[in-house]
C-alpha cells in the first residue's frame, strides 16, 4: 500500500482557520475530487466534523478520534488500526486535518500539494516539508495556474 497525503496550503502553510478552509477553489475541490476517488482516505475527527460527519461519496471514509465512534464509517482510536484496514489497498489518502499529517508524514510516500498562491489568515498549519526538498522529496508534477499550483512530490 502506498500512504499518500493530499493537502491544499498557502505560501505560509496555512490549512485552516476555526475548523475550515479558508478559502474556496472550485478548481482545487474538482481536483480533489479526481485524485482521491476510489481510494480509501483518512482524516481526523475535526475534518468529519466539517464534512457534517457524511462521507465523501465513492470513497472509504476512514475516520481518528478517541472521543467519538461512529456507526456509519470505520473509526479508529489510534493510527495503526487505520494503516492495518487499509493495508491491502493499492493507494490510501491522508486528506488531514494538521494533527493527523503531523502523525502521518513520516509514513507519507506521495505528496499531493495544492500551493495556494494567496496568503490567508488561519490557525491551522501544515508540517514544514519544504526545506526537505531534494533530499527526501522529489518533485515529480508542477501544474501551475493562476490562483494555484498543483504539485506531487514523492518520498526519494
Ligand atoms: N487545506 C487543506 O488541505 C486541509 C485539509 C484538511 C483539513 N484542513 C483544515 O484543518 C483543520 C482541522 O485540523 P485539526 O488538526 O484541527 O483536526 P484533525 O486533524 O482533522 O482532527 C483532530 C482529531 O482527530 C483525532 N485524532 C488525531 N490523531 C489521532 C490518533 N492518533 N488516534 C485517534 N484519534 C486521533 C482526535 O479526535 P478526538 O478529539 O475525537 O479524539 C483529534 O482531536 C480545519 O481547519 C480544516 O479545514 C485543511
Amino acid at each position: 500500500m502506498t500512504l499518500a497525503a493530499i493537502v491544499a496550503h498557502d505560501p505560509n502553510l496555512v490549512i485552516g482557520r476555526k475548523g475550515e478552509l479558508p478559502w474556496h477553489y472550485s478548481k482545487d475541490l474538482k481536483y480533489f475530487k479526481k485524485v482521491t476517488m476510489g481510494h480509501p482516505i483518512i482524516m481526523g475527527r475535526v475534518v468529519f466534523e466539517e464534512l457534517n460527519e457524511k462521507p465523501l461519496p465513492g470513497r472509504e471514509n476512514i475516520v481518528l478520534s478517541r472521543s467519538r465512534n461512529y456507526e456509519h464509517v470505520p473509526t479508529f482510536n489510534a493510527i495503526k488500526g487505520a494503516l492495518d484496514y487499509v493495508a491491502d489497498e493499492d493507494i490510501a489518502f491522508v486528506i488531514g486535518g494538521a494533527e493527523v499529517y503531523r502523525q502521518l508524514m513520516p509514513k507519507v510516500e506521495r505528496l499531493f500539494v495544492t500551493e495556494i498562491h494567496e496568503e490567508y489568515q488561519g490557525d491551522t498549519y501544515f508540517p514544514e516539508y519544504r526545506h526537505e526538498i531534494g533530499s527526501i522529496w522529489r518533485e515529480r508534477k508542477r501544474d501551475t495556474h493562476s490562483e494555484l499550483s498543483f504539485v506531487v512530490y514523492e518520498r526519494i
